[in-house]
């Protein structure tokens, strides 16, 4: 049992072990009493991988800086619960994130709002709460905050999240920092949209952030972006504009399978060596490096189904649980729990929609039975945040192991929670 050592560098994805007679384990917990109790699919999350994610995040700064965990890669109120006990801020992108981290303890004074389209609801319910910082990516965003600001009668604290331009060298739907991306403000423009901000009544300048992508595997595109936002917060201190922070973003990925993503130390260090002397307090978003080696999906074969050119292990998860193969063809190792006294077969894994598309392994080589159960590892990030209801399916349910105990963080959906905001038309 790993429950020391989860982060991102061990050789396994997700700190499971196998134990004699128990089969696969998370903490002190067998997935198969998991199964039992609270059926399946469900996601499965280690409080011990939490924290030690956390806390490597928190060491390798030195107190240098504020950990915001971005809310998308996971937004259950267990998991935000236990960030919020470690004293972390969070970042946003919707009100209905903001609504959870508040439901889960956090504090809204640790709060950086990143998106290209907050509504001005969404503004006037993070101005009431007080958030931290507003990401702001466009001209037109800036003059709404202002005016919505304005109204409540409220300083807005900002910061313009600038597009440096590097490639990240990642997936195309998971990069952000080029410029033919939607996100930020070009380079070119920020100056003189920093300048505006100074001078707009309602709005206080706090800082600038950036975000090149997801699932980095490579430091230095980032500290490249660094180097070029350092030169504007020089260029903008020049003008009489200072900046208190910089939010360098998220990105940095994890190991789902034979990558080796720097530790976060390894990724930090040349943002450090970046920023060594100055005064600026640092923030990072990381999703994806927190949750995503803390958290498998448990599913079980319904059907074992042998055809003429593949072997079918038919679970009962699928493409609307775990989206990520389906869209990225993402890799998540897929293991048996309770190891069959029967011969490997290559298997694809796939769930029970009616679409091609849905499957959640390839060419996986396994023991199975009918009824035998399956975890999908690093599936803590992005998984039960990018799932539906598609074929009126319910979504699975979440549980936190923590020891020797299982806490329900999200009990199964019901068929008729699905429909109940729906009415038939009788006439
Ligand atoms: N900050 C901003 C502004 C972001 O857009 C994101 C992710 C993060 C922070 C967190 O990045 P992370 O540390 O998790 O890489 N659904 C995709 C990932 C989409 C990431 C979107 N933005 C996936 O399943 O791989």
């Amino acid at each position: 049992m790993s429950t020391s050592s989860p982060a991102a560098t061990t050789p396994f994805p997700t700190p499971t072990l196998y134990a004699a007679e128990r089969g696969l384990t998370l903490e002190n917990v067998a997935l198969a009493d998991i199964a039992t109790d609270f059926g399946t699919p469900t996601y499965v999350y280690s409080r011990a991988a939490l924290t030690a994610a956390f806390e490597s995040w928190r060491n390798a700064l030195g107190g240098r800086g504020l950990v915001c965990y971005a809310v998308k890669a996971n937004s259950n109120l267990g998991i935000l619960s236990v960030f919020a006990r470690l004293g972390a801020g969070f970042d946003i992108v919707s009100g209905g994130e903001l609504a959870r981290v508040l439901a889960a303890g956090g504090d809204a004074g640790k709060v950086v709002f990143s998106g290209v389209g907050k509504s001005r609801d969404e503004m006037r319910q993070a101005l009431e709460a007080g958030i931290r910082c507003f990401n702001i990516e466009s001209a037109a965003e800036l003059d709404r905050l202002d005016a919505v600001a304005g109204e409540l009668g409220r300083k807005a604290p900002i910061a313009l999240r600038v597009n440096p331009d590097v490639d990240p060298k990642t997936h195309p739907y998971i990069s952000t920092g080029l410029k033919s991306n939607k996100f930020g403000v070009a380079f070119g423009e920020a100056l003189a949209l920093y300048r505006r901000a100074a001078s707009l009544p309602n709005l206080k300048v706090s800082g600038i952030a950036c975000h090149i992508g997801s699932q980095l595997l490579d430091p230095a595109p980032v500290a490249e972006a660094a180097a070029k936002v350092l030169e504007l917060v020089d260029q903008l201190a020049a003008d009489g504009i200072t900046l208190e922070h910089i939010d360098l973003g998220g990105g940095l990925g994890i190991r789902y399978r034979d990558e080796t993503p720097p530790s976060v130390a390894e990724y930090l260090a040349p943002l450090l060596k970046v920023f060594e002397g100055r005064n600026e307090e640092l923030c990072f978003e990381p999703g994806r490096s927190l949750v995503g080696n803390a958290g498998l999906l448990l599913t079980r074969v319904e059907y074992l189904k042998h055809g003429e050119e593949k072997n079918f292990a038919i679970v009962d998860a699928a493409m609307n649980d775990l989206a990520r193969p389906a869209l990225y063809d993402a890799y998540h190792e897929a293991v048996a729990v309770t190891p069959a006294g029967v011969a490997a077969q290559c298997y694809e894994i796939v769930g029970p929609i009616c679409e091609s598309g849905d499957f959640l392994a390839h060419d996986r080589q396994l023991a199975l039975r009918e009824g035998d159960l399956v975890a999908l590892l690093s599936a803590g990030a992005y998984g039960m945040t990018m799932s539906s209801n598609y074929n009126t399916r319910p979504r699975a349910a979440e549980v936190i192991v923590d020891g020797d105990r299982v806490l329900l963080v999200r009990e199964r959906e019901t068929v008729a929670a699905l429909y109940a905001g729906e009415r038939r038309i009788d006439d």
